[in-house]
């Protein structure tokens, strides 16, 4: 299998961004500037408290909503926090699992993360796992080691068939939110390593079929070529993501 088989998947990570009256509009909108535009899957991972508003202005179109965070256990005294049939109720798909801004400040770890990544998987949510090196690790070169060893960490017990519903986005720290792009060598190389990686867990036909995205300052300006490398099959869009006109440019660059 080859880049040109594997779905493209570009992914809006909204944040903590949008009240449920904004994020209508901001659907409605990404809607109707994607219409048509199939050559890949459109996501947007909304705030929890937007779900229910965000797919109802979906249903019709090709958006697909997702949350940015689950808790791994069903039910329980986990004040503030939130279950994959929680979810799933609301109405999302996907659910984004391991951002950086999550393990930078609160706590998730890899433990965290494989359990989430568990739990949303055994539920029938689709995963988009995020990892990614500290700019520290880029610095020291220790790259490589940190992104396998997350990646084996986070996929710890997941099987080769529940890896069809999993997404990667391979997202260095210290290129989110600063503006900072990767070079697109620098994200192929590392997307291309996670593959790999993926190989030696589960074989190359899973590892050829899985989407693997680049994130961090992924924009209008540079999707393109971003997304023309083999091994790059999307974008985790943060900041451009809230715009629904710069988000369509990123959504035509994948089309290719
Ligand atoms: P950014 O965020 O595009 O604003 O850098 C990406 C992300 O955090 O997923």
């Amino acid at each position: 299998m080859k880049k040109e088989v594997r779905r493209a998947v570009i992914a809006g990570n909204w944040k903590m961004n949008m009240t449920p009256s904004e994020a209508k509009c901001a659907v409605e909108r990404t809607a109707e500037l994607t219409k048509g535009l199939d050559g890949c899957d459109v996501i947007l991972c909304v705030p929890f408290v937007d779900i229910q508003t965000a797919v109802a202005a979906s249903e019709g179109t090709s958006v697909m909503i997702g949350a940015q965070n689950v808790h791994f256990a069903e039910k329980g005294a986990f004040t503030g926090e939130v279950s994959a049939k929680m979810l799933l109720e609301c109405g999302a798909k996907y659910v984004i699992i391991g951002h950086s801004e999550r393990r930078q400040y609160f706590g998730e770890t890899d433990e965290t993360v494989n359990k989430r990544t568990k739990a949303a998987l055994a539920s029938g949510l689709k995963v988009i796992l995020c990892l990614g090196e500290v700019l520290e690790q880029r610095q020291a070169g220790i790259t490589s080691e940190i992104v396998s060893m997350q990646t084996k960490l986070d996929l710890a017990g997941v099987t080769a068939d529940e890896m069809a519903n999993v997404i990667i986005a391979y997202e260095p720290v210290w290129a989110i939110g600063t503006g900072l792009t990767a070079t697109p060598d620098q994200a192929e190389e590392v997307c291309a390593l996670i593959r790999e990686t993926l190989a030696d867990l589960y074989g190359e036909d899973v590892a050829e079929a899985t989407t693997i995205q680049y994130g961090g300052s992924m924009n209008d300006g540079n999707a393109a070529e971003l997304l023309s490398k083999t091994n790059v099959d999307g974008g985790l869009i943060g900041g451009a993501s809230l715009v629904p006109e710069k988000f369509l440019k990123i959504v035509e660059a994948a089309q290719a």
